[in-house]
């Protein structure tokens, strides 16, 4: 089974997708850790239901994103973790992270890359007028947003749609598509 390592900030509800999928034997992984940096994050209290070991490093108390980088690879060492998830991580990651595991650290971004990249992306898309947008699972380099895709979905903004409504049509494509998206990274390392 793939070792993965999950880094979430919110709801958690990609990280719930993942756990699922294993459970269901529709992923071949474990995730052996999540990671999370609020310590309200409802990430946590899903983790719980799954028996997934949590860490709570809150970024608030690290000087700067480097060093909050190198406790994350010391966590995830610790947890012997081979793939990093990135599901709803609000965090830019730095390259003591990408170097640590090198090709192996994934994100998924609520929009169809390279349109709409950074924070906001699904009010982007709104505000873009445009009539497709999606969610797209790509490997992570330094510059935001911007690494090889592996996966892609679309989604049909439709008239009336607001972020949340969107955003929830998002999420449903988002959870159908991230777990072979791993396994598909996987097979080409
Ligand atoms: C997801 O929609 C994900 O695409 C987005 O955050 C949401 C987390 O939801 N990520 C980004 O915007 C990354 N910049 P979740 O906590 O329910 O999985």
């Amino acid at each position: 089974p793939l070792r993965l390592g999950v880094l979430a900030s919110g709801s958690g509800s990609n990280f719930a997708a993942i756990a699922q999928a294993i459970a269901d034997d529709t992923l071949n992984a474990q995730i052996q850790v999540l990671i999370y940096n609020n310590p309200d994050a409802k990430v946590a209290v899903r983790a719980e239901k799954w028996q997934i070991p949590t860490v709570l490093l809150n970024h608030r108390r690290f000087p700067h994103r480097e060093a909050l980088d190198r406790e994350i690879v010391q966590t995830l060492e610790t947890y012997e973790v081979d793939w990093v998830v990135m599901a709803g991580w609000m965090r830019v990651v730095t390259p003591i992270l990408l170097a640590a595991f090198p090709n192996q650290v994934l994100n998924i971004h609520p929009s169809l890359l390279p349109s709409f990249k950074g924070v906001r992306a699904v009010e982007q898309a709104l505000a873009a007028g445009v009539k497709i947008t999606g969610c797209t699972v790509h490997r992570v380099v330094p510059e935001v947003d911007s690494g090889a895709i592996l996966m892609q979905a679309a989604v049909p903004i439709l008239p009336g749609d607001t972020v949340a409504s969107l955003q929830a049509r998002i999420q449903v494509q988002e959870h159908r598509i991230f777990p072979p998206a791993i396994a598909l990274a996987a097979t080409m390392p």
